[in-house]
């Protein structure tokens, strides 16, 4: 068997030699009816009204830009904001026609919009990508109105585990230090973050998820970047990374198997300038 473990640099999609790779794990995450069920509760947790201006940014294929359209009707506006090129123009071919979306490239950490040019303001599982996290939260908050409420998701990557019988790997492999992301804790620092950003209102939340299938738990829990990691560091051969693989889904369909993670919100609202 021959396993790509693929390469992974979230910040710089456009740099790689295979952005495919990124959208099909995005796809992969939002086919799961945990995701559906949490989309639903970001876009409610927004409060948005008909007519508002929103901003996702990172939107990546634009799904959640395609669900928030729907609240802001057809007077309002909802623009997906992503650095990469790639992931604005896959945005733009499947959910380009609706007349209240809109995506472009930008930087999260300097963005083009100006001061308050948006009613509401979302960001899901990108600040843990971002050089300078905090930086991007001001950001969010400079171009969001007085008043105006943030919501952001991101998972606390050392709040992932799994259960397989008879396996080191199992428990190695959950180790942050494998994880193909800049902040593998942001989640629990989320929150601080917001408060430290000087916010209102700031509310926070935590999500467990868990599968049970070894197949959709090696894309969303980004196993493969995992074993790359640890193969990388000589901790494990090429041969044992796909043994395991092929010994976690044997025990998955054996009902062996399971992972589960966690992911913190916050909604925060935009204090009244004084400026
Ligand atoms: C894990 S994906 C999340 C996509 C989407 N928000 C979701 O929840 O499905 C991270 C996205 O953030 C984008 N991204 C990474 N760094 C960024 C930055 N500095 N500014 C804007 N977008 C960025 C990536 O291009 C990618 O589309």
């Amino acid at each position: 068997m021959d396993v790509h473990f693929g390469e992974v640099d979230w910040e710089n999609i456009d740099d790689s030699h295979d952005p495919e790779q990124y959208i099909e794990y995005l796809d992969s995450v939002s086919d799961t009816q945990w995701a559906k069920e949490a989309k639903e509760y970001s876009y409610r947790a927004l409060r948005p009204n008909e007519g508002d201006r929103i901003l996702d940014l990172g939107c990546g294929i634009g799904v959640d830009v395609d669900g928030l359209a729907e609240y802001v009707g057809e007077t309002g506006t909802v623009v997906g904001a992503d650095k990469s090129e790639s992931m604005v123009e896959e945005a733009r071919k499947r959910y380009g026609d609706r007349e209240n979306t809109r995506f472009v490239t930008d930087d999260g950490i300097e963005l083009s919009f100006s001061r308050d040019e948006f009613d509401r303001s979302r960001t899901s599982r990108v600040l843990q990508h971002v050089s300078r996290p905090k930086v991007a939260i001001q950001e969010l908050k400079r171009v969001t109105r007085s008043g105006g409420l943030i919501w952001a998701v991101e998972p606390d990557w050392e709040m992932y585990l799994l259960d397989a019988p008879n396996s080191e790997i199992g428990s190695d492999i959950m180790e942050p230090q494998f994880v193909p992301v800049q902040h593998p804790s942001i989640g629990r620092k989320l929150y601080r973050l917001f408060s430290e950003s000087g916010f209102d209102d700031i509310e926070t939340n935590a999500h467990t998820v868990t599968i049970a299938d070894a197949e959709k738990a090696t894309l969303s829990f980004r196993l493969k970047p995992r074993l790359k990691a640890m193969i990388e560091t000589g901790l494990i051969s090429q041969d044992e990374a796909e043994q395991w693989l092929m010994e976690i889904k044997q025990a998955s369909e054996n009902e062996q198997f399971l992972a589960a993670g966690t992911a913190f919100t916050v909604v925060a609202r935009v204090p009244h300038r004084t400026d």
